[in-house]
């Protein structure tokens, strides 16, 4: 038989091609995997009929989707209403553990390696520099908008029945915040480092009746030293961020639940 042109090839070669992809989508769709992870009525499954209720269905059941309310109301996703504060806190937050985990593999936090530490890490790592950078820029950033985000909720009324428990998780929050900032000052190990400690711990020190005993705690013994250093190490690559990971679920949990974000006054 004659083979006039390429295209009477190729036309029944795309036809199998095709069919066998929506047969192996088909499987895959079928396949009990696929259904413990999206639940029934969700749009990747077939049969799905696009209608109100299932799309209300699709976000309860998937677990995909479970972290999204069903419905939102319209001024909660206008970016002028929230300034998306709290989200861009969220997300500089998301963005230090990134990054922090990044520094953490050139990183020892001893009196005689830490400052060399930093300083090979800017000067001979792939991307350190840029990376140090973005970590350091995120923390200040995270300050920031945390600050910003709480005069937005103040000025909106936020902070009033139901929500004045989400206010307080919120100053949590912006404590660990300040904490986990000035925690990650001493890391470098550095003239500014050491004595921006020093001031902060001799202040400390000053705290009615107890002080001796905090600033003892603070720095792990008498003076600034390798001790102070893992001590802040810890609470800053470890102990900080766990607890802030667990009041910003405590957080989103209590937005949702105190009827979504406040409304226009
Ligand atoms: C790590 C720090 C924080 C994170 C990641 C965070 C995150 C968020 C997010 C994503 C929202 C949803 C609305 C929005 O984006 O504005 C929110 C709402 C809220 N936040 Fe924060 N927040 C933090 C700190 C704070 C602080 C310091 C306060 C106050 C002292 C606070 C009080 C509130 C309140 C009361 C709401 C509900 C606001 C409303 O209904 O309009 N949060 N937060």
């Amino acid at each position: 038989m004659a083979i006039d042109t390429d295209d009477e090839i190729k036309a029944p070669v795309k036809v199998r091609i095709s069919e066998k992809l929506s047969k192996l989508g088909n499987d895959v769709q079928g396949s009990q995997a696929w259904s413990s992870i999206f639940r029934p009525g969700s749009i990747f499954r077939k049969g799905y009929t696009d209608s109100p209720r299932n799309r209300s269905y699709v976000i309860m059941n998937s677990v995909m989707y479970h972290l999204h309310p069903v419905k939102v109301k319209r001024h909660a996703v206008k970016v002028s209403y929230t300034l998306c504060l709290g989200g861009l806190t969220f997300f500089l937050f998301i963005l230090l553990t990134i990054t922090g985990i990044f520094l953490m593999f050139f990183y020892r936090p001893t009196a005689a390696a830490a400052w060399d530490d930093i300083y090979n890490l800017q000067a001979s790592v792939t991307f350190g520099l840029l990376v140090r950078n973005m970590h350091r820029w995120a923390a200040h950033l995270m300050v920031l908008t945390v600050f910003l985000h709480m005069a937005r909720v103040f000025y909106h009324g936020a902070y009033k029945p139901p929500r004045e428990f989400n206010w307080v998780i919120g100053v949590i929050l912006l404590t660990l915040t300040l904490l986990l900032s000035f925690t990650g000052y001493l890391l470098p190990w550095d003239q500014l480092a050491l004595w921006a400690v020093t001031v902060g711990t001799n202040m400390m020190g000053y705290t009615p009746v107890l002080g001796d005993q905090v600033r003892f705690v603070l720095l792990g013994g008498f003076d600034i030293g390798t001790d102070t250093l893992l001590r802040w190490y810890v609470l800053h690559v470890l102990m900080l961020p766990f607890v802030a990971v667990i009041f910003m679920a405590i957080h989103f949990w209590r937005v949702r639940k105190d009827g979504g974000i406040s409304g226009p006054l």
